[in-house]
């Protein structure tokens, strides 16, 4: 995955790359490096691990530069190492190369350039980029910028596969070329200045006005000008475009982690992602979605498609759609269906959820759906995210940038919006109309419901206490309720590194009641008023075999049962909003009995660029 970062202009660029590399540390905490241009020559400074022991490495001390690139890495081509650290120069040292992506065909290259001479001392796909560069470069007959500029395209002209990348050149100590391909790239403009980032929270703190380059678009820089042009040095026209998102929403703000600090955020994300398109009394507004009756009338399948916890929003986002609309809908990992061929045609409408908009596979499944001849339609948090740009349509969740690795106010945005979206539809097709308008109301309670269930953590945290040294839990549900013992159980995981599993309840008689026995842990979530009956009946079979339970509902249980955590009573196709805090909230509190890193737990990046 990693992360990349860079300035260019009149402050000193060490401070400002150490601290957006921190910021980007969720996307990579293998190895970390800086490159700046010190009395016009480039000098590398790299070290294994996190970015607080880059800042300690041997000469950081004399680096006073004002242009600079940095990396933190997560490592794909060769294990973490400081020779396989980013940056990456050439064998002449002229040029230095930082790259978040992975080149496909990196071997072959490798073989053209040791062919031609050139030496490697890294196990990276990395270490091609500059001695292509510098390959192209030494045999170029361009002069000037343009050299420079030319060397790269033609680099680029040869890789395979996804970069984003930012190049330093010796010959050019006041230039920098940045240019991106199927990994995230922006640039912060600042009076005389830029500053690049694999995403825009990283850079907040010093701008809120963002270039956003598309596939293979470049951009040559210096500190008071900037070209943007395409593989064929065509120039192109660019905007920045203002961000409103404040730069106090990339900070903890007082709370131990970013995690506990986005779970609390909830009302907030919630309220902003309704915004006006839900208000009392009146039809929801997505004016961004233009859907006719008869398109709609037309489509006779949708699919969504998702990875990670934006996948559970998606099985939310299904019970939603069916319910309200009557069109039959589809959940898919979208490793899975990029690879299976499914049957999509012009009556098949694909839904991409993904907070990033950057994660690899579901760019790649939005391609192929598109290819096909779907309507497409994304749901991202990220404004100008790939998913945004490649889609018909782009809905944004209002959530703020969510920075802990673990998704949890991302989640909870998705499903309001999901539900908007149900909403809408349904209203365009003119069914279902007592439904809607319930489910209206209902979302516009869901903010202060959510601030009611924050307020109760004492008993998630004891429950906390007394089960973090186990090594299995269980988590079940029926109908929505599974939908969201999946993610309890995906974010248990993530942070606590327990083992555990989810089942629909009805299943556990199908081979998980075996592994149940005194003092395991089964957590229950139980907010559908028609399935309560039968969900108690399987609480029951897992208490009568010794279980210990954590159940999450809004119901009134007529038994007494370990603990029970209760929230607000909603409408049920809206309850994973509010029944999951409390199991992101355990999740939480696990992790930090057991003194782990919550907001980046081991392996795991916030935005999978690659497969
Ligand atoms: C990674 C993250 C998850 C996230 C998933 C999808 O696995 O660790 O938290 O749910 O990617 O990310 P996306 O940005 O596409 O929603």
């Amino acid at each position: 995955m990693c992360g990349i970062v860079g300035y260019i202009g009149r402050k000193e660029a060490k401070p400002i790359l150490l601290n957006g590399l921190s910021r980007l540390e969720y996307r990579g905490y293998d190895s970390a490096g800086i490159a700046t241009i010190e009395s016009d020559k480039i000098v590398t400074i790299k070290s294994l691990g996190r970015v607080s022991d880059l800042e300690k490495a041997t000469g950081m001390d004399a680096i006073k530069g004002t242009l600079g690139i940095g990396h933190t890495r997560w490592a794909t081509h060769g294990k973490p190492s400081k020779e396989n650290s980013h940056p990456h120069m050439d064998n002449s040292n002229s040029f230095a190369v930082v790259h978040n992506g992975i080149i496909e065909n990196y071997a072959n290259l490798k073989d053209f350039l040791i062919n031609n001479g050139y030496t490697f001392i890294s196990q990276t796909d990395t270490e091609v980029i500059p001695n292509l560069i510098h390959f192209h470069y030494s045999q170029s007959n361009e002069t000037g910028n343009k050299k420079f500029i030319k060397a790269v395209t033609d680099t680029c002209n040869m890789l395979k596969g996804s970069y984003a990348l930012e190049i330093l050149a010796n010959d050019f100590p006041d230039n920098m070329i940045v240019v991106r391909k199927d990994s995230p790239l922006v640039i912060g403009k600042g009076q005389d200045e830029k500053y690049i980032s694999s995403d825009i929270p990283a850079i907040l703190s010093f701008t809120k006005d963002f270039y956003l380059l598309n596939d293979n678009e470049f951009a040559f820089m210096s500190r008071d000008n900037i070209e943007f042009f395409d593989k064929g040095l065509r120039p192109i026209q660019k905007q920045a475009q203002n961000i409103t998102w404040n730069a106090g929403a990339a900070e903890k703000e007082g709370f131990e982690d970013f995690m506990l600090k986005e779970i609390h955020e909830q009302s907030k994300s919630i309220r902003e992602t309704i915004g006006s398109r839900i208000q009392e009394n009146s039809l929801s507004s997505l004016p961004d979605l233009e859907m006719t009756k008869e398109y709609l009338e037309s489509v006779n399948k949708i699919f969504i498609i998702a990875c990670g916890t934006a996948m559970h929003a998606g099985y939310v986002g299904k019970t939603l759609i069916e319910s309200l609309c009557n069109i039959p809908v589809e959940v898919e990992a979208a490793s899975e269906f990029r690879y299976r061929n499914p049957i999509i045609n012009d009556k098949t409408l694909c839904l991409f959820i993904s907070q990033s908009g950057e994660t690899a596979d579901t760019i790649a499944a939005l391609k192929l759906a598109r290819f096909k001849g779907a309507r497409t339609i994304a749901v991202s948090n990220v404004i100008g995210s790939s998913i945004s740009r490649e889609a018909d349509y782009t809905l944004y969740t209002h959530a703020g940038p969510e920075i802990a690795v673990a998704s949890t106010k991302a989640y909870t945005a998705q499903i309001v919006l999901l539900a908007i979206i149900a909403i809408h539809c349904a209203e365009i097709l003119g069914i279902n109309q007592e439904k809607v308008q319930e489910l209206r109301n209902d979302i516009l309670l869901l903010p202060s419901q959510i601030e009611e269930v924050l307020k109760n953590t004492n008993d998630i945290k004891a429950f906390a206490q007394r089960v973090y040294k186990e090594e299995d839990m269980f988590f079940i549900g029926r109908g929505v309720d599974y939908a969201v013992a999946l993610e309890g159980s995906l974010k248990l995981k993530e942070i606590s590194y327990i083992h555990s599993e989810a089942y629909p309840s009805g299943e556990l008689k199908h081979g998980p009641i075996a592994l149940i026995e005194n003092d395991v842990t089964v957590i229950s979530v139980l907010t559908d008023r028609l399935l309560t009956e039968k969900a108690i009946s399987n609480i029951q079979e897992v208490v009568t075999r010794g279980a210990k339970t954590f159940i999450v509902t809004n119901q009134e249980l007529n038994h007494s049962f370990d603990t029970v955590i209760n929230i607000p009573k909603t409408n049920v196709l809206i309850s994973p909003i509010l029944s999951v805090i409390p199991l992101q909230l355990l999740a939480y509190y696990i992790s930090k009995e057991k003194g782990l890193d919550v907001d980046k737990p081991r392996n795991l990046a916030k935005s999978v660029t690659v497969e």
